[in-house]
């Protein structure tokens, strides 16, 4: 018999936030030019905010970029990378690349940088004596509730990093130490796609979960059988295939 866990979410709350997980896409070809209200643009920016961080070192900047010639000149220096990045593939593959659409620049209303300012708090800052790049991590952690809060809100991100990030530090001014992690395009959308786009058109697949789950050490897999029959039970990310905490 289970009895209400008072912390856990109810089964509507975590179906929103599991829906907003598996419904989240990176979105290049679908946005629509629609503006986006500044409140909830602001959400968004609240939920990268939220985030955690080293030593609560929030070394997060948000840049709004809605200037076209700002974004003329992004775009160029995407095209600039982006022939480079081509020249990596090779025959079918090659064309199967410069098929891909790897970007929204222009198409999407509102362009997003997230920086990581690396001398926020100071040169010592908790928790970060070991691993210095824990500031560009808590930056990806923001990144990454600003997307999902952009799929409930019914916008559609896509990140493009095909860029020298030299070059777009100085068009937008950035200060030494002031790195861009993510270059964010940001709009309302034609339609979500159900799957990655890279996956749609036949690039890359979503890996098997179980291949990728070790115990103990790389390369062991569980010795409880129960952990391998329930993630080749589990289907989609959602409540019905969780029954949560195990009771004694
Ligand atoms: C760090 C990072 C950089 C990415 N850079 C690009 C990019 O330059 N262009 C692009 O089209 N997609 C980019 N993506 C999106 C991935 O291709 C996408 O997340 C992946 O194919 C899975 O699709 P989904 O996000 O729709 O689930 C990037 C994603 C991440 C996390």
């Amino acid at each position: 018999m289970s009895t209400e866990d008072p912390n856990r979410f109810s089964v509507s709350e975590r179906e929103g936030l599991f829906k907003a997980i598996r419904e989240r896409r990176d979105v290049r070809s679908e946005f629509l030019a629609d503006p986006i209200a500044p409140d909830v643009l602001v959400r968004l920016l609240r939920a990268a905010h939220h985030a955690p961080s080293v030593g609560l070192m929030q070394p997060w900047d948000f840049i709004l970029i809605d200037d076209v010639e700002l974004r003329r000149s992004v775009k160029a220096i995407f095209d600039d990378e982006n022939e480079k990045a081509a020249r990596n593939y090779q025959n079918d593959r090659g064309a199967d690349y410069r098929r891909l659409k790897l970007e929204g620049i222009l198409e999407s209303p509102i362009n997003l940088c997230v920086t990581c300012d690396r001398s926020r708090g100071g040169p010592h800052v908790l928790g970060r004596n070991s691993i210095f790049d824990t500031d560009i991590f808590s930056v990806c952690l923001g990144i990454q509730n600003l997307w999902l809060t952009a799929r409930a809100e019914g916008l559609g991100v896509g990140w493009v990093s095909i860029l020298d990030q030299t070059r777009l530090a100085t068009a937008l001014d950035l200060p030494d130490e002031v790195y861009p992690v993510a270059y964010l395009c940001i709009g309302y959308v034609s339609e979500f796609r159900d799957r990655p786009e890279l996956e749609a058109k036949g690039w890359r697949r979503r890996l098997p979960l179980g291949d990728l789950v070790h115990a103990n050490g790389w390369g062991r897999k569980p010795t409880d059988p129960s952990i391998a029959a329930a993630i080749e039970e589990s289907g989609p990310l959602s409540t019905s295939a969780s029954k949560g905490r195990v009771s004694g």
